[in-house]
């Protein structure tokens, strides 16, 4: 990774201007990038769309969106300077032919072209057959990728194979939005500068790890799409597999994208394989029914998707997970996900073993495990539980869990928190893929996924009910209650 590259000048086509991840997402980062001087003068940034519009009309929908979703006043000076980058091509995807008109406004600058494909995948071979026809695929220019990419390996490979004839793995950026959140960029320097944690990072000294991905949000509208690929696809195959081949990865040798990726690798190669043999020990899957969150009541997934009797789509998936390597044999990985859960926030937490014998236990009373809570999102931070006396004259020491705290918002004042797509479109501008993910991790994910959706489908596991606004079913205490173990409580 090298921060200090040189700003260059290049063209970011966006496939997909009118949808939501352009609006929501992608347009407010590249204005913060202006914001922080990250976009060079000569930038340009081309949407791509069906619609009628001329440059002034996407300028004004994308002032719109700014305002709308980036939580704070347009600067006027700021926006001057970005708008003028601004430009749209009127273009139908299904149509090659027509991306003759993007190549002109291309060729009027050539430089380097960035790609973004934020459309839906069943459009990528179109895209790429447009792309490669009007030369909009040279050697440097790049490819974005959103997930989901393809729903099984199959799938998957379909569309690398299809994207691969066109841009080398080299230039290929696959986003997994996780990967550019500033707390998960942290769990490296985290782990590999801190002696206390490097020292203590395996099955010697952890006890388990859970990781929790949690929503209050529903399907938003997404009906067909959430339908067919359910929360383990939708989070579980790329978010959660990332943020634990990150937590247990080894040691790069240095901090070059293929280091990094090969050792995430051997991470989602060492998984235990999960199949009809032990699914219902290892998995829950849910479904919510209505409920109330934050007081306010909520339809059940069945309503929202406008469907009376049944559906089989999971919203929730709490999996126990064994990563069989000589570091983590023994220590179970709980991965719980869900949608309409009473908070919107995910945490990593680290729990450790127990000293074999304690002077200050008493034999009926055991103490709480030492624990180390990274909160993800929101007010990021780290807490450790440690044991510590409570002060005074008793001749019998009496101890209590207190908990040492480093919290962003306290420690880095003046610093704002950077969205994940301004860091991922700024490194894919510099060419740095360290936070992309590579085309073997996607296909081990999908392999170890797939063979739990078998497995779901064979042995027709139980879909289980929570009414919106809990922690899922019953049967995601049940997982750990059987080692022994218990959800960390959201505090
Ligand atoms: C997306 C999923 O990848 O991540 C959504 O498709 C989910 O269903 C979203 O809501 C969560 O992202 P974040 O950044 O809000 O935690």
């Amino acid at each position: 990774m090298n921060y200090d590259q040189k700003i260059s000048a290049y063209d970011l086509i966006i496939f997909g201007a009118k949808g939501d991840l352009s609006k929501r997402k992608l347009l407010p980062a590249l204005y913060q990038l202006e914001k922080s001087f990250k976009l060079h003068i000569n930038t340009r940034i081309i949407g791509v769309g069906r619609a009628n519009w001329d440059k002034e009309n996407y300028r004004k929908i994308v002032k719109d969106c700014i305002m709308k979703f980036s939580n704070e006043k347009i600067n006027k000076k700021i926006w001057n300077k970005f708008s003028k980058k601004l430009l749209f091509c009127n273009i139908d995807v299904n149509d090659t032919s027509s991306f003759i008109k993007l190549q002109k406004i291309i060729n009027q600058d050539r430089k380097i072209l960035i790609n973004y494909f934020a459309l839906p995948q069943h459009t990528f071979k179109s895209l790429c057959k447009g792309l490669k026809k009007f030369q909009l695929n040279l050697k440097k220019d790049r490819v974005i990728l959103e997930k989901p990419l393809g729903n099984s390996l199959q799938t998957s490979k379909k569309i690398n194979i299809q994207i691969n004839k066109v841009f080398k793995e080299k230039r290929i950026f696959r986003i997994d939005h996780y990967l550019g959140k500033e707390t998960i960029l942290n769990l490296l320097a985290l782990k590999f500068s801190n002696s206390i944690l490097f020292t203590n990072w395996s099955n010697k000294t952890i006890d388990h790890v859970q990781i929790t991905v949690s929503e209050e949000v529903g399907i938003e509208g997404r009906l067909s799409y959430f339908e067919q690929t359910g929360q383990m696809r939708d989070m579980v195959q790329n978010h959660l597999l990332q943020i634990l081949s990150i937590l247990a990865m080894s040691p790069p040798i240095n901090l070059k994208a293929n280091n990094i990726r090969n050792e995430k690798l051997k991470i989602l190669k060492s998984l235990r394989t999960i199949d009809e043999k032990n699914i219902n020990k290892n998995t829950i899957r849910g479904q919510y029914q209505s409920g109330k969150i934050n007081n306010i009541k909520v339809p059940s997934y069945l309503k929202e998707i406008g469907k009376k009797n049944y559906s089989n789509t999971e919203t929730f998936v709490a999996i126990k997970v064994n990563i069989d390597n000589w570091k983590w044999y023994g220590v179970p990985f709980y991965l719980r996900t869900g949608k309409r859960l009473p908070k919107k926030y995910s945490e990593i937490v680290i729990y450790f073993k127990p000293l074999n014998m304690n002077l200050f236990c008493q034999s009926s009373k055991k103490f709480p495990l030492n624990k180390i809570v990274i909160r993800l999102q929101p007010n990021e931070g780290i807490d450790i539980f440690i044991m510590n006396k409570i002060p005074g004259l008793d001749s019998n020491y009496t101890l209590k869990e207190t908990k040492l705290n480093f919290d962003y918002k306290h420690s880095f004042k003046n610093l704002r928190i950077y969205d994940a797509y301004e860091r991922l479109l700024l490194d894919s501008s510099l060419g740095i893929q360290s936070l992309f993910v590579r085309r073997d991790e996607i296909e081990e994910s999908w392999k170890w996924i797939d063979s739990i959706i078998h497995a779901w489908k064979n042995k027709k596991s139980k879909l289980e009910f929570y009414k919106a606004g809990t922690w899922g079913p019953q049967s995601s205490n049940d997982l750990l209650k059987r080692d022994g173990k218990y959800w960390n409580i959201y505090s």
